[in-house]
Protein backbone atom coordinates (compact mmCIF):
# COMPACT_ATOMS: atom_id res chain seq x y z
CA UNK A 1 0.00 0.00 0.00
CA UNK A 2 1.24 3.45 -0.70
CA UNK A 3 1.93 5.61 1.98
CA UNK A 4 -0.50 8.11 3.47
CA UNK A 5 -0.53 12.29 3.73
CA UNK A 6 -2.57 14.73 4.36
CA UNK A 7 -3.24 18.22 3.96
CA UNK A 8 -6.07 20.06 6.53
CA UNK A 9 -7.85 23.05 7.06
CA UNK A 10 -10.79 25.13 6.33
CA UNK A 11 -11.24 25.83 4.19
CA UNK A 12 -8.75 23.37 1.79
CA UNK A 13 -10.54 23.25 -1.56
CA UNK A 14 -7.41 26.01 -2.71
CA UNK A 15 -4.82 23.56 -1.21
CA UNK A 16 -1.82 22.59 -4.13
CA UNK A 17 -0.30 20.84 -1.91
CA UNK A 18 -1.49 17.53 -3.15
CA UNK A 19 -0.15 18.66 -6.32
CA UNK A 20 2.68 19.53 -5.54
CA UNK A 21 3.43 16.21 -3.04
CA UNK A 22 2.30 14.26 -5.92
CA UNK A 23 4.85 15.85 -8.68
CA UNK A 24 7.73 15.73 -5.82
CA UNK A 25 6.66 11.51 -5.40
CA UNK A 26 6.84 10.91 -9.29
CA UNK A 27 10.34 12.46 -9.81
CA UNK A 28 11.64 10.40 -6.52
CA UNK A 29 10.22 7.21 -7.29
CA UNK A 30 8.04 7.50 -3.94
CA UNK A 31 4.45 5.51 -3.72
CA UNK A 32 2.13 7.63 -1.82
CA UNK A 33 -1.19 9.48 -1.99
CA UNK A 34 -1.74 12.53 -0.55
CA UNK A 35 -5.65 14.19 0.32
CA UNK A 36 -7.08 16.95 1.13
CA UNK A 37 -9.29 16.66 4.73
CA UNK A 38 -11.49 19.48 5.57
CA UNK A 39 -12.17 19.64 9.28
CA UNK A 40 -14.82 21.45 11.41
CA UNK A 41 -13.68 24.52 13.06
CA UNK A 42 -14.14 22.68 16.64
CA UNK A 43 -12.78 19.29 14.95
CA UNK A 44 -9.16 19.80 14.74
CA UNK A 45 -7.99 17.24 17.39
CA UNK A 46 -10.09 14.78 16.45
CA UNK A 47 -8.97 14.27 12.74
CA UNK A 48 -5.95 14.33 13.07
CA UNK A 49 -5.81 11.17 15.80
CA UNK A 50 -8.08 9.90 12.94
CA UNK A 51 -5.64 10.02 10.45
CA UNK A 52 -2.93 8.46 12.55
CA UNK A 53 -5.29 5.87 13.85
CA UNK A 54 -5.47 4.94 10.34
CA UNK A 55 -1.69 4.38 9.83
CA UNK A 56 -1.21 7.62 8.37
CA UNK A 57 2.47 8.76 7.93
CA UNK A 58 2.46 12.55 7.65
CA UNK A 59 -0.10 15.87 7.87
CA UNK A 60 0.10 19.16 6.67
CA UNK A 61 -1.26 21.68 8.63
CA UNK A 62 -2.90 24.70 7.12
CA UNK A 63 -5.50 27.92 7.84
CA UNK A 64 -6.56 28.16 10.51
CA UNK A 65 -5.40 25.18 12.37
CA UNK A 66 -1.27 25.86 12.92
CA UNK A 67 -1.57 27.20 16.34
CA UNK A 68 -3.51 24.08 17.30
CA UNK A 69 -1.00 21.82 15.69
CA UNK A 70 1.84 23.48 18.18
CA UNK A 71 -0.42 23.04 20.96
CA UNK A 72 -1.14 19.23 20.07
CA UNK A 73 2.72 17.81 19.47
CA UNK A 74 4.60 16.06 21.73
CA UNK A 75 8.09 17.27 20.29
CA UNK A 76 9.01 20.26 18.26
CA UNK A 77 11.70 21.06 16.31
CA UNK A 78 13.40 24.38 17.51
CA UNK A 79 11.94 26.26 14.48
CA UNK A 80 8.76 25.33 15.61
CA UNK A 81 8.68 26.36 19.23
CA UNK A 82 9.80 29.72 17.56
CA UNK A 83 7.53 29.95 15.34
CA UNK A 84 4.78 28.99 17.95
CA UNK A 85 2.87 27.25 14.58
CA UNK A 86 3.39 23.95 13.20
CA UNK A 87 2.49 23.10 9.70
CA UNK A 88 4.22 19.44 9.41
CA UNK A 89 2.95 16.33 11.33
CA UNK A 90 4.34 12.95 11.78
CA UNK A 91 4.05 9.97 14.23
CA UNK A 92 7.11 8.72 15.84
CA UNK A 93 7.45 6.30 18.59
CA UNK A 94 3.88 7.06 19.79
CA UNK A 95 4.46 10.36 19.95
CA UNK A 96 3.62 13.18 18.07
CA UNK A 97 6.00 15.02 16.45
CA UNK A 98 5.67 19.16 14.62
CA UNK A 99 8.04 21.19 12.21
CA UNK A 100 7.32 24.59 10.72
CA UNK A 101 9.25 24.43 7.08
CA UNK A 102 7.78 27.88 6.02
CA UNK A 103 10.26 30.09 6.90
CA UNK A 104 13.20 27.16 5.51
CA UNK A 105 10.33 27.46 2.44
CA UNK A 106 10.99 31.22 1.85
CA UNK A 107 15.01 30.99 2.41
CA UNK A 108 15.37 28.38 -0.17
CA UNK A 109 13.03 30.05 -2.96
CA UNK A 110 15.12 33.22 -2.41
CA UNK A 111 18.31 31.31 -2.79
CA UNK A 112 16.47 29.60 -6.21
CA UNK A 113 16.24 33.33 -7.25
CA UNK A 114 19.62 33.89 -6.42
CA UNK A 115 18.83 36.94 -4.26
CA UNK A 116 21.79 37.15 -1.87
CA UNK A 117 21.34 36.41 2.10
CA UNK A 118 24.96 36.39 3.56
CA UNK A 119 24.92 39.48 5.68
CA UNK A 120 21.97 40.55 4.09
CA UNK A 121 19.23 43.66 5.63
CA UNK A 122 16.48 42.68 4.94
CA UNK A 123 12.64 44.76 5.61
CA UNK A 124 9.44 42.58 6.34
CA UNK A 125 6.60 44.57 6.33
CA UNK A 126 3.59 43.12 8.57
CA UNK A 127 3.99 41.77 12.36
CA UNK A 128 1.64 38.81 12.15
CA UNK A 129 2.61 34.96 11.90
CA UNK A 130 3.70 34.78 8.83
CA UNK A 131 5.99 37.35 9.61
CA UNK A 132 7.23 35.52 13.05
CA UNK A 133 7.88 32.37 10.90
CA UNK A 134 10.45 32.99 9.06
CA UNK A 135 12.44 35.38 10.88
CA UNK A 136 14.68 32.44 12.57
CA UNK A 137 15.42 30.68 9.65
CA UNK A 138 16.15 33.67 7.26
CA UNK A 139 19.15 34.86 10.63
CA UNK A 140 20.30 30.97 9.89
CA UNK A 141 20.65 31.69 6.31
CA UNK A 142 22.72 34.36 7.21
CA UNK A 143 20.78 37.90 7.33
CA UNK A 144 22.56 40.31 9.97
CA UNK A 145 19.56 42.56 9.60
CA UNK A 146 15.77 42.30 10.18
CA UNK A 147 14.08 45.62 10.75
CA UNK A 148 9.76 44.53 11.29
CA UNK A 149 7.95 47.46 10.05
CA UNK A 150 4.21 47.00 11.24
CA UNK A 151 1.14 49.50 10.65
CA UNK A 152 0.49 49.00 14.33
CA UNK A 153 4.02 49.67 16.20
CA UNK A 154 3.21 47.82 18.97
CA UNK A 155 2.90 44.77 17.82
CA UNK A 156 5.87 44.92 15.69
CA UNK A 157 7.77 45.96 18.80
CA UNK A 158 6.39 42.69 20.86
CA UNK A 159 7.19 40.90 18.21
CA UNK A 160 10.87 42.09 17.96
CA UNK A 161 11.26 41.59 21.80
CA UNK A 162 9.98 37.47 21.71
CA UNK A 163 11.86 36.89 18.82
CA UNK A 164 15.41 38.75 19.94
CA UNK A 165 16.87 35.92 22.36
CA UNK A 166 16.10 33.33 19.46
CA UNK A 167 18.44 35.25 17.05
CA UNK A 168 21.36 36.65 19.10
CA UNK A 169 23.56 36.97 15.93
CA UNK A 170 21.10 39.36 14.27
CA UNK A 171 19.97 42.52 14.79
CA UNK A 172 16.36 43.15 14.98
CA UNK A 173 14.03 46.44 14.83
CA UNK A 174 10.89 47.44 14.67
CA UNK A 175 9.48 50.03 13.23
CA UNK A 176 6.19 51.82 12.10
CA UNK A 177 5.23 51.63 8.23
CA UNK A 178 4.62 55.53 8.31
CA UNK A 179 8.12 56.10 8.79
CA UNK A 180 9.88 53.89 6.75
CA UNK A 181 12.79 54.84 5.43
CA UNK A 182 16.35 53.88 4.58
CA UNK A 183 18.02 51.04 2.33
CA UNK A 184 17.45 47.15 2.18
CA UNK A 185 18.56 44.82 0.32
CA UNK A 186 15.24 42.65 0.46
CA UNK A 187 11.80 43.47 1.44
CA UNK A 188 9.64 41.02 2.10
CA UNK A 189 6.15 41.77 2.57
CA UNK A 190 4.19 39.63 5.44
CA UNK A 191 1.15 41.34 5.20
CA UNK A 192 -2.50 39.64 4.65
CA UNK A 193 -3.14 43.34 2.44
CA UNK A 194 -3.32 41.55 -1.05
CA UNK A 195 -5.48 38.95 0.28
CA UNK A 196 -7.98 41.52 1.50
CA UNK A 197 -7.32 43.75 -1.36
CA UNK A 198 -5.73 46.69 0.48
CA UNK A 199 -3.26 48.95 -1.08
CA UNK A 200 0.27 49.48 0.86
CA UNK A 201 2.36 52.76 -0.14
CA UNK A 202 5.64 52.34 0.24
CA UNK A 203 7.15 55.77 0.45
CA UNK A 204 10.22 57.26 -1.86
CA UNK A 205 12.40 57.14 1.43
CA UNK A 206 12.80 53.70 1.43
CA UNK A 207 14.97 51.51 -1.08
CA UNK A 208 15.33 48.54 -1.99
CA UNK A 209 16.82 45.81 -4.29
CA UNK A 210 14.39 43.03 -4.35
CA UNK A 211 10.84 42.48 -3.44
CA UNK A 212 9.07 39.02 -1.85
CA UNK A 213 5.63 39.07 -1.71
CA UNK A 214 4.31 36.38 0.36
CA UNK A 215 0.64 36.15 -0.60
CA UNK A 216 0.34 34.87 -4.75
CA UNK A 217 -1.81 35.27 -7.43
CA UNK A 218 -3.58 37.99 -6.03
CA UNK A 219 -2.99 41.68 -7.48
CA UNK A 220 -0.09 43.54 -5.38
CA UNK A 221 0.05 47.01 -5.01
CA UNK A 222 3.72 46.17 -2.87
CA UNK A 223 4.43 44.24 -6.11
CA UNK A 224 3.22 46.84 -8.66
CA UNK A 225 5.38 49.60 -6.51
CA UNK A 226 8.75 47.30 -6.99
CA UNK A 227 7.82 46.97 -10.68
CA UNK A 228 7.23 50.72 -11.20
CA UNK A 229 11.04 51.24 -9.58
CA UNK A 230 12.61 48.42 -11.71
CA UNK A 231 13.50 46.01 -8.78
CA UNK A 232 13.44 42.20 -9.64
CA UNK A 233 10.22 40.62 -7.84
CA UNK A 234 8.96 37.34 -6.94
CA UNK A 235 5.42 36.40 -5.59
CA UNK A 236 4.95 33.37 -3.20
CA UNK A 237 4.48 30.28 -4.99
CA UNK A 238 8.55 29.27 -4.61
CA UNK A 239 7.81 29.83 -0.92
CA UNK A 240 4.64 27.36 -0.95
CA UNK A 241 6.67 24.80 -2.99
CA UNK A 242 9.87 25.13 -1.06
CA UNK A 243 7.49 24.31 2.41
CA UNK A 244 6.30 21.09 0.61
CA UNK A 245 9.90 20.14 0.04
CA UNK A 246 10.91 20.36 3.13
CA UNK A 247 8.08 18.28 4.64
CA UNK A 248 8.62 15.85 1.93
CA UNK A 249 12.15 15.37 2.63
CA UNK A 250 11.24 15.36 6.70
CA UNK A 251 8.78 12.06 5.72
CA UNK A 252 10.56 10.45 3.14
CA UNK A 253 14.29 11.41 3.41
CA UNK A 254 14.49 12.63 -0.11
CA UNK A 255 14.55 15.94 -0.93
CA UNK A 256 13.39 17.06 -4.78
CA UNK A 257 15.25 20.08 -6.28
CA UNK A 258 13.12 23.35 -5.82
CA UNK A 259 13.60 24.55 -9.37
CA UNK A 260 12.66 22.17 -10.78
CA UNK A 261 9.09 22.93 -9.62
CA UNK A 262 8.81 26.49 -10.51
P1 LIG B 1 -0.61 36.25 9.31
O1 LIG B 1 -0.69 35.13 10.30
O2 LIG B 1 -0.87 35.84 7.89
O3 LIG B 1 0.67 37.01 9.42
P2 LIG B 1 -2.11 38.16 10.83
O4 LIG B 1 -1.54 37.64 12.10
O5 LIG B 1 -3.57 38.47 10.75
O6 LIG B 1 -1.85 37.20 9.62
O7 LIG B 1 -1.27 39.47 10.46
C1 LIG B 1 -1.59 40.24 9.35
C2 LIG B 1 -0.53 41.33 9.19
O8 LIG B 1 -0.88 42.11 8.03
C3 LIG B 1 -0.45 42.31 10.33
O9 LIG B 1 0.89 42.73 10.46
C4 LIG B 1 -1.34 43.46 9.87
O10 LIG B 1 -1.03 44.70 10.45
P3 LIG B 1 -1.65 45.10 11.90
O11 LIG B 1 -0.84 44.34 12.93
O12 LIG B 1 -1.46 46.56 12.00
O13 LIG B 1 -3.09 44.67 11.85
C5 LIG B 1 -0.97 43.48 8.42
N1 LIG B 1 -1.99 44.12 7.57
C6 LIG B 1 -3.17 43.63 7.18
N2 LIG B 1 -3.81 44.47 6.37
C7 LIG B 1 -3.00 45.55 6.22
C8 LIG B 1 -3.09 46.78 5.50
N3 LIG B 1 -4.16 47.07 4.75
N4 LIG B 1 -2.06 47.64 5.58
C9 LIG B 1 -0.98 47.35 6.34
N5 LIG B 1 -0.83 46.22 7.04
C10 LIG B 1 -1.84 45.33 6.99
Amino acid sequence: MSKQFAVIGNPIEQSRSPELHHAFAEKTGINLSYSKRLAPLDGFAANIEEFFAQGGMGMNVTVPFKEQAFAACAVLTERAKIAKAVNTLWMQDGKLYGDNTDGQGLVDAIKALEWNLTDAEILIIGAGGATRGVIYPLVQAGAKKIVIANRTLARAEQLVTDLRPAVPQATLEATSLNDLAGHFEIVINATSASLTGDALVLPEALQFEYAYEMAYGKPSSFLDQAKTRGVPTSEGYGMLVGQAIEAFYIWNGIKPELKDFL
